[in-house]
């Protein structure tokens, strides 16, 4: 379960980044970057971080084909193991990004579905949801992002090696905070997530490491 938990290390700057990352230790084998840290720290600190986790790099591009496939490249370059676009942007855009991830057989590439944040009808969201997958599989993408409550829907669309990766987690009564289509850590391995996000329930625990144990251990009871 260490393997399929990504912590989202949405931290202001390197020194709060690096700390978060020694007191996780080795009780997470990824580190999810997102837009935060990377506009406050850059390529040099994901860099630093590839040294001893792997790295989701979620910056969610959506730019015409060109310039997505171009900001593809630069992010294989760097070395991350998982990065996303979105998945609104097109067929078009979505093929010039696998095309541009082939160069990097250590990067998965996979697309946002409908933000976690956004709460439409299910029946709607569920159509929408696996709409998007099937063209983000079509264009040669390994995988997407949405809410745990439609991957049962992707991977019968999809495929069971189709990668489905799930924020909006939280447990025991958490606040949900901006996130509306949420679920636990039990609920998402039971519905055959691949990988879990998880920010701020582990980085705003009085004791991060115990947290993401404690996630794990709620995966595993799945
Ligand atoms: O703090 P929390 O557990 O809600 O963090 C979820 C993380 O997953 C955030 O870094 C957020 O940017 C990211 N994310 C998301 N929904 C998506 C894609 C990424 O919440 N569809």
């Amino acid at each position: 379960m260490r393997d399929r938990l990504m912590v989202a290390l949405d931290m202001p700057n390197k020194h709060q980044a690096l700390e978060m990352r020694d007191t996780l230790a080795d009780s997470v084998a990824w580190l999810k970057v997102g837009l935060r840290l990377f506009v406050a720290e850059g390529p040099e600190l994901v860099m630093e971080l590839l040294k001893s986790h792997k790295i989701f790099l979620d910056l969610k591009f959506h730019d015409i084909p060109n310039t997505v496939a171009q900001a593809v490249a630069s992010a294989g370059d760097l070395g991350v193991q998982m990065l996303n676009v979105h998945a609104s942007g097109g067929s078009q855009m979505l093929s010039a990004a696998a095309e541009a991830a082939r160069a990097f057989p250590q990067m998965k590439l996979i697309a946002v579905t409908v933000l976690t944040s956004q709460d439409l009808p299910a029946e709607q969201t569920q159509k929408v949801v696996v709409g998007y997958a099937s063209q983000v599989k079509e264009s040669g993408l390994d995988g997407v992002v949405s809410s745990v409550h439609e991957v049962a829907g992707i991977k019968d669309a999809c495929g069971d090696d189709f990668i489905t990766v799930t924020p909006g987690i939280r447990w025991g009564g958490q606040d949900a905070q901006d996130q509306k289509r949420v679920a636990d850590p039990t609920m998402a391995v039971r519905a055959g997530a691949d990988y879990l996000v998880i920010g701020r329930p582990i980085l705003q625990a009085p004791d991060p490491h115990a947290a993401a144990m404690q996630a794990q251990a709620m995966m595993r009871q799945a």
